[in-house]
């Protein structure tokens, strides 16, 4: 999979089913203007994944991605949701690994590596989160903490598994806090994360990975994060809740156009 310049909006649980159709249908309307090939991915909740799943089928810079699957293909899972069925109503990307998820559902290494397999052999391409806890990065060891997330979960891949995987660099201590990593940290972190993955996958699969930041990116912030190199967009939570917020950041996306 070629690397790309992809912005990616999780809703996180807001948004009845009005509201989401509302949210999708203006984010799709302002897209008109980007002429670019940027990938553009919503991730709302369940209830609206077939609808707007279905409403921008026919627009190829729009996809439509889930906050989580489950491992399993089937069977007795009260409540959840498999990354087949997913695939069945249009939906292209899955969130992986969240640290929400990680901390508030107990998701750890063995589960995520699972989910991880089971998107992938669904046709889905997981966006797979990863990064530090502040306590981790005032203690200055966020770049061992984030190997070893990578190592436990994500390297048990295959080459040609990893090629379908988007990584996502949320250090947990700017997620929803208004304080952002500052364009120099996360450009740091994202250079460590694709020169770990050219040592495990080589340098070829390094260069087309897409790294994506997460962490209070907003209209303010988002010029300076994309102007570094290794930072191919972002995973975007409160901004994305609003399409003109959200469009700001796509269009700051546009705007620095690399490759
Ligand atoms: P935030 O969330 O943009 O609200 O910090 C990002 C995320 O959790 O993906």
């Amino acid at each position: 999979m070629q690397r790309k310049l992809m912005v990616v909006g999780n809703w996180k649980m807001n948004k009845v089913y009005v509201e989401g159709l509302i949210l999708a249908n203006t984010v799709m309307a302002g897209l008109e203007k980007f002429r670019r090939p940027i990938q553009i991915v919503l991730c709302p909740p369940f209830i609206h994944l077939q609808t707007v799943a279905s409403m921008y089928k026919e627009h190829p810079q729009l996809a439509v991605g889930a906050q989580n699957c489950y491992q399993a293909p089937q069977g007795a899972y009260t409540g959840e949701v498999s990354a087949a069925m997913l695939r069945s109503v249009g939906v292209e990307y899955v969130i992986i690994g969240h640290s929400e998820r990680r901390e508030q559902f107990n998701e750890k290494h063995p589960i995520l590596a699972e989910k991880l397999k089971s998107a992938i052999a669904a046709g889905l391409q997981p966006i797979f989160c990863c990064g530090e806890w502040l306590a981790v990065r005032e203690a200055e060891d966020q770049e061992a903490f984030v190997q070893q997330q990578l190592e436990e979960s994500l390297f048990g891949l295959s080459e040609e598994e990893f090629s379908k995987v988007i990584i996502a660099y949320e250090p947990v201590w700017a997620i929803g806090t208004g304080l952002s990593a500052s364009p120099e940290q996360a450009q740091a972190m994202h250079r460590f994360i694709r020169n770990l993955i050219a040592e495990k996958y080589g340098d070829n699969s390094a260069q087309n990975t897409t790294i994506l930041y997460g962490g209070s990116c907003n209209a303010e912030n988002a010029a300076a994060l994309f102007a570094q190199a290794d930072i191919d967009g972002a995973l975007v939570g409160g901004a994305s809740l609003k399409a003109e917020d959200f469009l700001q950041i796509v269009e700051q996306r546009a705007a620095i156009f690399q490759y």
